[in-house]
């Protein structure tokens, strides 16, 4: 039997959450799509009853600011809450923590945002009392530091991983619809410095509910994100640290710590190509082979289009220096595709 979650579930039988005192207004407001930095809880009605999404990494909770009512997803975290199946250990939570905090830093300072990359907000840090006050059931242990909070927009669809698995795999034209914007979506974000990591259907969702409109899609989930240097550019970026999800991951990040060796920016090409993999056949992940390499799904020699199977393949080469980077990608013709002039 599964243990239950020592800290992202809510309380059984819980008091409406108690409003804490709203000391200040805080200058709050409301901007045409954005929110004034938040700076503490005290801001906002959150619902720990309900959390929209628990990873390994946090718990993701609905709220709505009280000045604007924006409503808003709020991600907690703390080194004290760890998932219960010993998935993720402190160290590895407290090397999270440290990656999103620094990513939200300079997303936030650099004010940029793009159509499918999830809107950050802001964060802040608040005692374990307060949450613990609105119904959110702790460890001990979280009692003893600062709990973190992440705000971003609050995406109100499904994700990708849903919809595949709803769908018992996507056609080919809907999966290139959505890798043509999984690419956008990367490469705005290399452009910034910064590169996902951890690019997996999972973590990919549907602004809205309702229809899956492949534009309506945003990255999410920044817990593994490197950045890279102020004043660096993303070409000669290189990383070290073991991140990332089995299956997904690329060849070179899982060896690159053994190794003393490090991977770059085109780690992320290589989850794309097992995220399209994976939206072509139902989520079976594309095979590794001591000696032949990546293994292809072999239906999809068949079936898929020879640009399209041109495509994954160079997705997924074993070799980062034989991957297109995302901006190449872009222009491979079976992406093309579809695109008006
Ligand atoms: N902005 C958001 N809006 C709605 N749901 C979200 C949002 N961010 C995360 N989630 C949900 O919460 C889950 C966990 O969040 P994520 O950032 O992926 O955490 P972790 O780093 O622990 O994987 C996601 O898989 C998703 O279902
Ligand atoms: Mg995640």
């Amino acid at each position: 039997m599964l243990r239950p979650a020592v800290c992202w579930l809510p309380r059984l039988s819980l008091p409406q959450p108690a409003r804490l005192p709203r000391e200040s207004l805080r200058g709050f407001s409301m901007m045409s799509q954005t929110m004034a930095r938040p700076q503490s809880l005290d801001e906002f009605d959150v619902d720990f009853r309900s959390p929209i999404g628990i990873g390994n990494f946090g718990g993701v909770y609905p709220a709505q600011n009280r000045m604007s009512s924006a409503e808003v997803a709020i991600k907690l975290m703390s080194p004290a809450c760890l998932p219960p199946d010993g998935r993720v250990g402190r160290t590895e939570l407290v090397a999270g923590i440290g990656l999103e905090q620094q990513l939200f830093d300079q997303v936030l300072r650099d004010d940029i945002s793009h159509p499918n990359v999830v809107d950050l907000i802001g964060r802040f840090d608040g005692p374990a009392e307060e949450a613990d006050m609105l119904g959110l059931d702790l460890p001990p242990a979280a009692f003893e530091e600062p709990l973190h909070y992440f705000v971003m927009e609050l995406l109100e669809g499904m994700s990708l991983q849903v919809h595949v698995e709803q769908s018992k795999g996507l056609p080919e034209y809907e999966a290139r619809s959505v890798t043509r914007v999984l690419c956008e979506g990367l490469e705005f974000l290399h452009q910034s410095g910064i590169v996902h990591r951890d690019l997996k259907p999972s973590n990919v969702h549907y602004s809205h509910g309702g229809s899956a409109d492949a534009a309506a899609l945003k990255l999410i989930d920044f817990s593994t994100a490197g950045v890279v240097p102020q004043g660096a550019s993303i070409e000669h970026a290189v990383f070290d640290e073991h991140v990332g999800t089995p299956g997904y991951v690329a060849p070179e990040v899982l060896f690159a710590q053994k190794r003393g060796e490090t991977y770059n920016a085109k780690c992320d090409v290589f989850s794309l190509g097992c995220t399209l993999h994976a939206m072509l056949t139902n989520m079976y992940l594309p095979r590794r082979h001591a000696h032949l390499g990546i293994v292809i799904n072999k239906e999809l020699g068949m079936t898929l289009s020879p640009d399209g199977y041109s495509f994954l393949s160079s997705l997924l080469s074993l070799d980062p220096s034989e991957r297109p980077t995302v901006s190449e990608a872009l222009q491979h013709p079976w992406l093309q595709e579809g695109v008006s002039a």
